[in-house]
């Protein structure tokens, strides 16, 4: 069942602390945080500089190793995970960064193409029919043989979310994705992230400061230095 486990969650998290810097350095930045997220929802993260919503992303989307507590995805235990589990759920999720990493010398066709490749999935020819019909719903049809350095920041995110989307991710964890996206543009982004969830059951946990956001999403989460300090069901 695509995005759905045995547990019922996509990502289900359960007395997860971090840790940065060793001996003397080591410090805690992430404080006994548990957290169940439902298939096909848009969660929210929220909390000031600094308190921990990048980490917690980055280890809910094996981006990070998990040092202490459980982080499973879709099903797979995260903590402890080889190396071949993860990359292989890799394949099954998509990120969206405030930083683009766009490839500089690679068109937006290409740039969203290289999602495709990883996956080994159809000929060229319907990866670039695909990445097309993806740069044409974030609307960049006419921008489509671009290099990065030619796009405006907003264009050049579009380009991120259109290539974290080309795959069909059975869950999408996203960075402030609409930092560099005007208003119209950011609303977009998070209404396509929304019509995914309904239409093919993809989940989406985004941080994001954007109080636009906050009506379209299921639920909202606040951390503060490291710890869930609010959950709220957003009906
Ligand atoms: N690589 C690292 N090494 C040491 N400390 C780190 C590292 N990454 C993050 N931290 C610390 O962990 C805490 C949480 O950082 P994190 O990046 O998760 O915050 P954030 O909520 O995403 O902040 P922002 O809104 O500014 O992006 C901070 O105190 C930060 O200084
Ligand atoms: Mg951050």
């Amino acid at each position: 069942m695509d995005g759905v486990t045995k547990t019922g969650f996509a990502v289900s998290v359960s007395g997860m602390n971090h840790y940065f810097g060793s001996g003397e350095a080591r410090k805690q930045a992430i404080w006994d945080v548990s957290l169940d997220i439902a298939p096909g929802s848009l969660t929210v993260l929220m909390g000031p500089s600094g308190s921990g919503k990048t980490t917690v992303l980055t280890l809910m989307g094996c981006l990070r190793d998990v040092q202490e507590g459980s982080v499973r995805l879709l099903g797979e235990e995260l903590n402890g995970a080889s190396g071949a589990q993860v990359v292989a759920l890799r394949k099954r999720i998509g990120f969206i960064f405030q930083a683009h990493n766009l490839h500089g010398s690679l068109t937006a066709t290409q740039n969203v193409m290289m999602a495709l490749q990883v996956h080994g999935s159809g000929d060229t020819a319907a990866q670039r029919r695909a990445a097309h019909h993806m740069l044409g719903l974030v609307g960049l049809a006419d921008r489509v043989n671009y290099l990065p350095q030619n796009l405006s920041g907003g264009q050049k995110q579009r380009v991120a979310v259109a290539r974290a989307l080309v795959s069909n991710p059975e869950v999408v964890f996203a960075d402030e994705p609409t930092a560099a996206l005007d208003k119209e543009s950011g609303m977009t982004v998070v209404d396509m992230l929304k019509d995914l969830g309904r239409l093919r059951g993809t989940t989406t946990v985004m941080v994001t400061h954007d109080n636009r956001i906050l009506d379209r999403a299921d639920r909202i989460v606040t951390l503060e230095d490291g710890r869930v300090v609010s959950d709220k069901n957003n009906t």
